[in-house]
């Protein structure tokens, strides 16, 4: 019996030790310890507001978080002049959660409210006062986990600059004490790459073993807009993303969502729908996948689907698209005879990166050599949160997909009933993402992101799923 248990005891050292060793691998470059306070930097869809979320944190008296726009070394206590304003931070944009709201942020240049109660109060400076402070949060005491909405703007103009050399850019946010260390940090960034990076961990699984980052209605963005001073009903309906598809690709997207409809009449042929709206030229969306996956070796399901408009009873215009796909994509389409099955490892050997997912069986069937069946879309048509957690909930708990090579996809966004969207009940899908994409960020992150395989959001900036989702990966070896 002694013997049996010295045994286990030197079983588990051993177990301890490997565990320990592989742990410490130099190559992973996204390391994590779950326990560990960490921050993370999003942008909301109404306002395009830089929002910081955190979890794991002292919460203590004097802690601040802290917006930068450059990467911050230190922190020091100044002395400022009685009477600096500072501006109160009460509004509706605010989304925190736990249960109290923000003190005040002061936001550089906004002096509307000027605060008597701080003259000669100290204040922190970054980098020896050479970095702008944008914006400071005080954590509320006692709460380890947080999110909220800053007044400072996002410039979606920097998401366009991102390129495949990019990681950090924009903002930083660091969590500090009250002595003015950095406890935590963050920065808001690309993942042009992180399929290949993780290449060590993930190449033997299949996709479906993932957790892919996907948008909904990816092709659903329009260039150069802004909510703020074009927005109508139309657009408010309309529009699920700020990013473009090179943008989404370069942000950690891997699953696209992509609605064609036929315009017979037109030169441009083919264009992405959301309903019945136009979007973007299908031209323009190929485009940017094939520059993308050629320039980065990353892999891409592209998810055909809905074809709303111009495809008639017959399948004439399905023949057209999928010629018209087949020239576009040319040899980085993925033989359908690699299957679902095929590891990561087994697609990149053959160089075919993009997976043409198509929902019309018939024609999948006629085109053996291009096609993939469609993507399993799980889909509330739901209009409340507590009736999307409960779907996204029910479908993870009884998920029986789970024992097959097929992705699935959880629809993570509220869909507006027609009357709704007529009446304008919602305030449009921005208001709408805005009110859920931090609580799906938290349920992925924190529960359901162990099995999840694909998760497709609306205004995907404004979650935190990419991080999620490569956290997930890395730590899938462990398992
Ligand atoms: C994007 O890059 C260009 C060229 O480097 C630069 O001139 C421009 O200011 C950048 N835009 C933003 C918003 O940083």
């Amino acid at each position: 019996m002694a013997g049996k248990l010295f045994l286990l005891a030197l079983l588990m050292l051993l177990v301890i030790h490997i565990e320990a060793s592989s742990s410490s691998e130099e190559s992973n470059p996204y390391p994590e310890d779950s326990h560990k306070l960490k921050l993370w930097l999003t942008i909301s869809a109404r306002r395009r507001f830089l929002e910081v979320s955190w979890k794991n944190a002292p919460a203590q008296s004097g802690d601040f978080v802290l917006l930068t726009k450059q990467d911050p070394t230190s922190f020091e206590k100044l002395l400022l002049p009685p009477g600096t304003p500072l501006a109160s931070f009460n509004n509706e944009e605010a989304s925190g959660f736990g249960e109290a709201s923000v003190d005040y942020v002061p936001i550089h240049g906004v002096t509307s409210k000027p605060d008597t109660r701080n003259s000669g109060q100290r204040f922190w400076s970054a980098n020896g006062g050479t970095i702008q402070i944008v914006a400071a949060i005080q954590p509320s005491e006692g709460i380890s986990s947080q999110w909220f909405t800053t007044g400072v703007p996002f410039d979606y103009a920097l998401s366009q600059n991102v390129t495949v050399e990019t990681a950090c850019y924009g903002f930083w946010a660091s969590y500090i004490d009250e002595e003015g260390r950095i406890l935590a940090k963050t920065c808001l960034r690309a993942y042009p790459r992180w399929m290949n990076e993780l290449k060590s961990l993930i190449g033997e699984m299949r996709l479906r073993d993932l957790f892919l980052p996907g948008t909904h209605d990816s092709g659903s963005y329009r260039p150069d807009f802004d909510p703020l001073l074009k927005e109508s009903l139309v657009t408010k309906y309309a529009l699920c993303q700020d990013d473009d598809i090179r943008g989404q690709l370069m942000h950690g997207v891997r699953y696209l969502d992509i609605r064609v409809g036929y315009y017979r009449n037109s030169e441009e042929k083919f264009f992405i729908y959301h309903g019945i709206t136009k979007q973007r030229p299908l031209q323009e969306v190929i485009n940017q996948v094939r520059d993308f996956v050629l320039e980065t070796n990353e892999i891409v399901i592209f998810g055909l689907k809905e074809f709303p408009v111009g495809f008639g009873k017959g399948l004439n215009v399905h023949h057209l698209l999928v010629s018209y796909l087949r020239e576009q994509f040319e040899g980085l389409i993925a033989h359908p005879s690699l299957t679902w099955r095929a590891t990561l490892r087994d697609i990149w050997n053959r160089k075919q990166n993009v997976f043409l997912a198509y929902d019309r069986q018939v024609i999948v069937d006629e085109y053996p050599q291009l096609l993939y069946g469609s993507v399993e879309q799980r889909w509330g048509n739901v209009q409340t949160w507590p009736r999307l957690e409960q779907y996204l909930r029910n479908i993870n708990d009884f998920d029986v997909s789970r024992f097959t090579s097929r992705p699935v996809a959880d629809m993570a966004e509220l869909t507006p009933e027609t009357w709704d969207v007529i009446l304008d009940k919602h305030g449009g899908l921005r208001k709408m993402a805005d009110n859920i994409n931090w609580r799906i960020s938290n349920l992925y992150r924190d529960e359901l992101g162990v099995n999840a395989n694909i998760v497709a959001a609306d205004f995907i900036r404004g979650t935190t799923l990419v991080d999620t989702a490569i956290q997930y990966n890395r730590r899938k070896i462990y398992a």
